[in-house]
């Protein structure tokens, strides 16, 4: 089969990822990158001849795709996104789906009107190991999740503005937020906490965002869920993880590098590695979605990113007011 070809709106951080998972898979092919920065556009288009644009309307207008990855800033989403489901393009789509519900509204009205494949890029959601659980834990109650995200991370001036990118909340912890629904189900209320050290820009540079949160979770189940998130600075070591904490069963799921299932469960030892990495997982899963046309293959839908961002958006409130929020339904 002729791999699909494939375009790329942003040319930051996260793309470069994309485009070594993309190299490394026979079934795609970068052939265009978008960027508002040239130099930027240029430097992801180097080495593999993909043609470069500014503006994701040329590209879009000009290139014959067969899918394009829009990893553009949360707020800038939207347009890219709805434009190529339009043309019946299909997208992966990094997460957060946006930076506001209404923007996450319209890009599910878009994916379901124009029933093109779209897949959100929460990519712990497409750990293997995931899939091991129902059996691990059949007939036992999920009591308590910890979730941490501690350790450095790139500064970009949209993750620092809250109002532009939602900081370390949303930029990191709504990944802990995905996984916690898939784990264990809806979230009914939120209350988050934020200290007031700024551990990663000790020099005190500019932005608003909090260096270290905790969020708690009061999961639909009964089950309570905490995220604590931390940007350190660069070179300190990153802690990123999961405890499962069930009627019979403790778990830990170690996130990032590493991805392992380990701990007991009913008496019996677990120790368990993961087949692949969940971002290549996640890109495999959508090309293999893209090849089907079918819109449910993806592993994370732009209704489920709706809703994981409907509990960041509770978080953020509770921040603001210091209560426990309850989740609006998308
Ligand atoms: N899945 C993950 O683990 C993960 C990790 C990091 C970032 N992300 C997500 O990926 C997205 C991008 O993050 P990043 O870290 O790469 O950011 P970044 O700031 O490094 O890169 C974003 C790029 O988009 C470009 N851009 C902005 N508006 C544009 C537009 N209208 N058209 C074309 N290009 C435009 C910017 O010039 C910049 O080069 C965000 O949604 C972020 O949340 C996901």
């Amino acid at each position: 089969m002729e791999p699909i070809r494939m375009g790329m709106v942003g040319a930051g951080w996260i793309a470069q990822d994309h485009r070594r998972v993309l190299e490394s898979l026979p079934e795609a092919e970068l052939v265009a990158v978008c960027d508002i920065d040239g130099e930027r556009a240029t430097a992801l288009a180097a080495g593999n001849g993909a043609r470069v644009y500014q503006d994701w309307r040329d590209l879009l207008d000009r290139e014959e795709l067969g899918a394009l990855v829009v990893c553009t800033p949360p707020a800038t989403h939207r347009e890219p996104a709805i434009a190529a489901l339009d043309h019946g393009l299909p997208i992966y789509l990094e997460k957060p789906i946006a930076r506001t519900p209404e923007d996450a509204a319209a890009i599910v009205a878009a994916a379901e009107r124009t029933g093109t494949v779209c897949a959100i890029g929460y990519q712990w959601h497409a750990l293997d190991l995931l899939e091991d659980l129902p059996e691990l834990l059949a007939g036992q109650q999920i009591g308590l999740l910890a979730g941490a995200s501690i350790g450095p991370t790139q500064r970009r001036p949209w993750f620092v503005n809250m109002r532009a990118g939602g900081g370390n909340l949303l930029e990191r912890g709504s990944h802990h937020m995905d996984l916690a629904r898939k784990v264990a189900g809806e979230v009914a209320a939120v209350q988050t906490a934020a200290g007031r050290v700024r551990l990663a820009r000790s020099g005190g540079e500019d932005g608003d965002t909090d260096d270290a949160l905790t969020i708690v979770l009061q999961l639909a189940s009964g089950a309570l869920a905490t995220i604590v998130v931390a940007w350190t600075q660069s070179g300190q070591p990153g802690n990123y993880g999961l405890d499962i904490v069930a009627s019979e069963a403790t778990l830990r799921l170690a996130l990032d590098p590493d991805f392992t299932l380990t701990g007991m469960s009913r008496g019996q030892q677990v120790t368990r590695q993961a087949g692949s990495h969940p971002m290549e997982r996640s890109m495999r899963t959508f090309l293999h979605a893209v090849s089907e046309r079918d819109p449910a293959a993806v592993i994370c839908r732009p209704p489920d990113a709706a809703a994981t961002l409907a509990v960041a958006v509770a978080a953020e409130r509770a921040l603001e007011t210091s209560r426990a929020v309850p989740v609006e339904s998308p």
